[in-house]
C-alpha cells in the first residue's frame, strides 16, 4: 500500500477521485497575462475582472470539477467581496494552484529548459492548503526540435516526482505535466516515441519518490504530428496513437488524464477528446483546457461589462461540449 503522503493518503485520493469524475474537466486560469491576448493592460484589476467573469459563471459546476489558480487569485475576491475559493466550493469546483515557477535555460543541453520552483515548495503548499487550495500543477516541458536530450528529459522526470512528492505531503493532489511541445515537422510517430520515453522516466521517479498513484492526475500533451509536419492526423489517429501511449505507460491506479490543449483549435481539443473517449479506458479521459475554453470567451468579453454575459455563455458552451466529449458524446 501507499507508504507515504503522511496523514493526508485518504484526501489525496478523494480529491483526486472527485476531480475525474464522469462528465467532469479542469478549467486551466493560471496564465496571469490571459487578458493582455485581447489587448487589455495586464492590472490587477484587468485580472479580477476577468477571474470575476469566469469564477461567478452560473452552473460552472456541472462540466468542471477543478480550477487551476495562479497565486494572485487564490486570495483574491469579487468586487463585491467573495472570496473566488468561495464562489468555486458552491459550485463545487475544487480549487487547484499552479506551484512552479516557471522555466529557465536548462545549461549542459541543446538549448533546452527546466522547471524551477523546489526551493521552499513545501511551505508554500501547505500555505495554499490552508486558502483552500487542495491540488496543484507543476508545468515542465520537452521539445522534440531541440532533441529531446536524455539530460532535459531526466531533468523534467525527476522535477516532476519532487514536485508531486513534496505537493502529496502537504495535502496537495499534484497534476504531473510534462508537455510535450506541438513544435516541429515531425511525424506522429515521432511524437509517440519522445512521449513514451518522457513518461517512462516520468513514472520510474514517481515510484522512486514514493508518490501515492491513486493520488495524483496527469496532464499530458495528446499524441500528434509536430505542429508543421506536411499532413495533420485525424480524431481518430490522434486518439490512437495516444490511449496507445497511455496504455503502454500508465498504470491503471492513477484516476485522471486531464489533457491540455496546447495551442490546438477549440474544435479540435472537443473533437480529439470525442475520440479518446469512443471506447471505455482504464482511467477517467478528461481536459485540463486553458486556450480551449477561453478563446471565444476573451474574444466576446473584450473586457466590457456589458459582454460579461454572453462571454459567460461562450463559457459554458466550451465547457459542456468538452463534458460531452469526456462522456464520447459529442456530436458537432
Ligand atoms: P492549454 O490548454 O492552453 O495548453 O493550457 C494548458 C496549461 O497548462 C494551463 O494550465
Amino acid at each position: 500500500g501507499p507508504i507515504r503522503a503522511g496523514s493526508y493518503t485518504d484526501e489525496l485520493v478523494q480529491t483526486a477521485k472527485f476531480t475525474a469524475s464522469s462528465r467532469h474537466g479542469i478549467l486551466a486560469i493560471d496564465e496571469q497575462d490571459a487578458e493582455a491576448s485581447i489587448g487589455l493592460d495586464n492590472t490587477e484589476a484587468n485580472r479580477q475582472a476577468y477571474r470575476q467573469l469566469l469564477l461567478t459563471t452560473p452552473g460552472l459546476g456541472e462540466y468542471i470539477s477543478g480550477a487551476i489558480l495562479f497565486e494572485e487569485t487564490l486570495y483574491q475576491s469579487t468586487t463585491g467581496g467573495k472570496k473566488f475559493v468561495d464562489c468555486l466550493r458552491q459550485e463545487k469546483i475544487m480549487p487547484g494552484i499552479k506551484v512552479d515557477k516557471g522555466l529557465v535555460p536548462l545549461p549542459g543541453s541543446n538549448n533546452e529548459s527546466w522547471c524551477q520552483g523546489l526551493d521552499g515548495l513545501a511551505s508554500r503548499c501547505a500555505e495554499y492548503y490552508k486558502q483552500g487550495a487542495r491540488f496543484a500543477k507543476w508545468r515542465t516541458v520537452v521539445s522534440i526540435p531541440c532533441g529531446p536530450s536524455a539530460l532535459a528529459v531526466k531533468e523534467a522526470a525527476w522535477g516532476l516526482a519532487r514536485y508531486a512528492a513534496i505537493a502529496q505531503d502537504n495535502g496537495l493532489v499534484p497534476i504531473v505535466e510534462p508537455e510535450i511541445l506541438l513544435d516541429g515537422d515531425h511525424p506522429i510517430e515521432r511524437t509517440l516515441e519522445v512521449a513514451e520515453k518522457v513518461w517512462a522516466e516520468v513514472f520510474y521517479y514517481l515510484a522512486e519518490n514514493n508518490v501515492v498513484f491513486e493520488g495524483i492526475l496527469l496532464k499530458p500533451s495528446m499524441v500528434t504530428p509536430g505542429a508543421e509536419h506536411k499532413e495533420k492526423a485525424s480524431p481518430e489517429m490522434i486518439a490512437k496513437y495516444t490511449l496507445k501511449m497511455l496504455n503502454r505507460r500508465v498504470p491503471p491506479a492513477v484516476p485522471g488524464i486531464m489533457f491540455l490543449s496546447g495551442g490546438q483549435s477549440e474544435m479540435e481539443a472537443t473533437r480529439n477528446l470525442n475520440a479518446m473517449n469512443q471506447a471505455s479506458n482504464p482511467w477517467h479521459v478528461s481536459f485540463s483546457y486553458a486556450r480551449a475554453l477561453q478563446n471565444t470567451v476573451l474574444k466576446t468579453w473584450q473586457g466590457r461589462l456589458e459582454n460579461v454575459v454572453a462571454a459567460q455563455k461562450a463559457l459554458l458552451v466550451r465547457a459542456k461540449a468538452n463534458s460531452l466529449a469526456q462522456l464520447g458524446h459529442y456530436s458537432a
